[in-house]
């Protein structure tokens, strides 16, 4: 056990996070922002963790850009634990932050606890997140006193898809502003140690940011959240179909895959793959080699 504050590479930890809060405060660019990204496998996980984000969420958007779901109310948690323990296999310094599925923590206490417990017993995350604001205040002080760190997500909740009727910027009337105010300040006072602000107005976000003590994660809020997270597969350019205004594309993995994909596709049709340097040859005589390696 270590008593070192973090420096460097060491393991980001919850306190961590918390403590950016006034870190940023007090020097908005002093690259204190906390930068969070979702991951959903082990070689994403460590890319990232190697690249220097802070906090990896095995979102549920996984049912959608890796899985192929419509939304993401069909993922279980089976299919998050899984996932979940791949990324904690990647991730040796960034906190990893399990994704709660839609229906885990919706029925009653004791079988969301246990859910949740699942998440940091089996899986290895170090803290869990859960959807929606005033409504889960029991929930999360729950939670919070079985030691479990939560992270609260308002604004949209795509796990509301239904309720919400679609996928639209939250908090844009006057009593939808004071009431997701009112949730930054719930979730904050049952003890969730970070908040997730999706698809809100930036001056909203930057009002909850400064009421609130807890760091704000900003997806689509705007920049003055204490940090920042983008879906992984909509930053690469791995998704299909229109993203959201707020997702900047980095790259273009997917167009990357198809051009590698059509070139192999090509050399194995004109027999240009494999070449003879790529093939295994019978030893010319059993005196100097006994076996074939997989190497030579
Ligand atoms: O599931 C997810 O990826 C998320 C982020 C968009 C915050 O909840």
């Amino acid at each position: 056990m270590s008593f070192t504050s973090n420096t460097g590479n060491a393991k980001i930890t919850v306190p961590d996070i918390q403590q950016r809060k006034s870190q940023v405060a007090s020097s908005p660019t002093n690259h204190k922002k906390i930068v969070c990204l979702t991951a959903y496998d082990y070689p994403t996980a460590r890319l990232l963790d190697e690249a220097g984000v802070d906090v990896i969420l095995v979102g549920d958007s996984l049912g959608m850009v890796v899985l192929g779901y419509d939304s993401t109310l069909p993922v279980t948690v089976d299919e998050m634990l899984h996932h979940t323990r791949a990324v904690r296999r990647g991730a040796h310094r960034a906190l990893v932050v399990a994704d709660m599925p839609y229906g885990s923590y919706h029925t009653d206490m004791a079988e969301s606890l246990r859910n949740a417990m699942r998440f940091i017993k089996d899986a290895g995350a170090e803290a869990v997140k859960v959807e929606g604001g005033e409504r889960r205040l029991e929930l999360i002080a729950r939670f919070s006193e079985a030691e479990i760190p939560v992270m609260a997500h308002v604004g949209l909740t795509p796990q509301s898809v239904n309720a919400l009727g679609g996928y639209h910027v939250q908090g844009k009337t006057p009593v939808g502003a004071e009431q997701l105010l009112r949730d930054a300040r719930a979730v904050e006072a049952a003890g969730a140690f970070a908040i997730v602000l999706e698809a809100i107005p930036r001056e909203l976000a930057a009002q909850i940011t400064k009421e609130v003590r807890i760091p704000t994660i900003g997806i689509g809020a705007g920049p003055d959240c204490d940090g920042q997270i983008l879906v992984l597969s909509d930053m690469l350019g791995l998704t299909f179909g229109t993203t959201p205004k707020f997702s900047r594309q980095y790259a273009g993995v997917g167009e990357i895959i198809s051009g590698a994909v059509r070139e192999y596709c090509e050399d194995v049709r004109n027999t240009t793959f494999p070449s003879d340097a790529e093939s295994y040859h019978t030893p010319q005589s059993g005196k100097n080699r006994k076996t074939i390696s997989i190497t030579g």
